[in-house]
């Protein structure tokens, strides 16, 4: 008998912080409304961590609570999704698997930025189809609010800060919660449309030139807007067709929350029905890499997504990078 290689979800944790900055308060500091941001993204209020959290602060209480979540306490190993790491270097996961109390195990981060969960999906897949691990800890993590220019109101307005986290383990294709196909791409060409200029190695910092450095994000929003709709159609579309599913057949569709107008229009490209399409970013803006466990656990909570339901999901982000992958609903109970 051979054994189980395929990553089975079989935990899921999040966390946010407690600080919520509305649109209301937004429209106090910056040149917006809460009309302006509702009609063009759909989002109401994000949350905002405190000063002096990082980003491994909230990846160790979502992977505490996924671990919970998968009754376990030991994994093989931890990858973390992000792209507002603690440090530049070292890596964040290493730091998240000694404070979970995880052991010597296998840390490293994926930085494909909105799409890192999907990337870090694929990547523990991988890890289990090789039988280098037997179970992983896949967490999505973000402090944006620590990479924002506080004068920009076009960013301001969308990114939130959070985390979430799965448990994937090894199992049978058929088991609920197997992964099924995981189609990824990049891009980078694109590369400038979304980036922070300085503070890497093309611009360093320097303190001889720091009144010229710019180490906040930026973000060319309506050429990206383009391409998350076409990118995530169509990856999707591959996804499910390899799945062996029809587009009808996905009973909900996970997306990246980044636009409730980008998702409304993937549906509209898949001609699926937008309500199959749970909408989370009114609460908490766009999560980057923790948008997708964020919304998982939503849509669970809320009694959208069941066990047994035909899922997809979907990212986009800056790399440019993109992925979609497929699974049955398992009974889990996001904690
Ligand atoms: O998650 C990773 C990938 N990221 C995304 O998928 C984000 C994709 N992009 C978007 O969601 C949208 O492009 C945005 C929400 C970022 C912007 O919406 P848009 O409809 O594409 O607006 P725009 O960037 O074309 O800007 C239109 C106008 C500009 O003013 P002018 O130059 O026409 O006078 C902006 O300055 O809207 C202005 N604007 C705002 N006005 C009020 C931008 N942000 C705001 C704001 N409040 N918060």
């Amino acid at each position: 008998m051979t054994a189980a290689r395929t990553a089975v979800v079989c935990g899921l944790g999040t966390h946010l912080p407690s600080g919520v900055v509305t649109n209301e308060d937004l429209a106090k500091e910056l040149d917006t409304s809460d009309e302006w941001i509702r009609s063009r993204t759909g989002i109401g209020q994000r949350h905002i961590a405190e000063d002096g959290t990082a980003t491994s602060d909230l990846a160790v209480e979502a992977g505490r609570r996924a671990l919970k979540s998968a009754s376990t306490d030991t994994v093989d190993a931890v990858i973390v999704a992000t792209s507002t790491p603690d440090h530049i270097c070292p890596a964040t996961a290493p730091v998240v698997a000694a404070r979970l109390g995880l052991g010597t195990v296998p840390a490293f981060d994926v930085a494909a930025m909105c799409t890192g969960f999907v990337y870090g999906l694929a990547v523990a897949a991988g890890f289990i189809a090789a039988g280098t691990a037997r179970s992983v800890l896949v967490v999505g993590a973000e402090t944006y609010s620590t990479i924002l220019d506080p004068e920009d109101r076009s960013t301001r307005a969308i990114f939130g800060d959070g985390a979430g986290a799965v448990v994937v383990r090894a199992g049978e294709p058929d088991e609920p919660g197997a992964l099924g196909p995981v189609i990824l791409g990049s891009d980078g060409t694109g590369s400038e449309l979304i980036r922070i200029p300085s503070g890497g190695s093309r611009d360093p910092f320097r303190a001889a030139h720091a009144e010229r450095a710019d180490p906040y994000f930026r973000m060319s929003g309506a050429r990206v807007f383009r391409n998350a709709v076409e990118r995530m159609a169509e990856a999707s579309l591959e996804a499910v067709t390899r799945a062996g599913w029809a587009p009808e057949d996905v009973d909900v569709f996970v997306s990246h929350q980044a636009n409730v107008r980008i998702m409304n229009a993937v549906a509209d490209q898949m001609r699926l029905p937008r309500s199959r399409f749970p909408v989370h970013l009114d609460r908490v803006g766009n999560t980057a890499a923790a948008s997708i466990p964020l919304a998982l656990a939503d849509a669970v909570t809320a009694g959208g997504l069941r066990p047994g339901h035909r899922t997809a999901l979907a990212a986009f982000g800056g790399g440019l990078t993109w992925g979609a992958a497929t699974l049955t609903w398992p009974d889990v109970t996001p904690v």
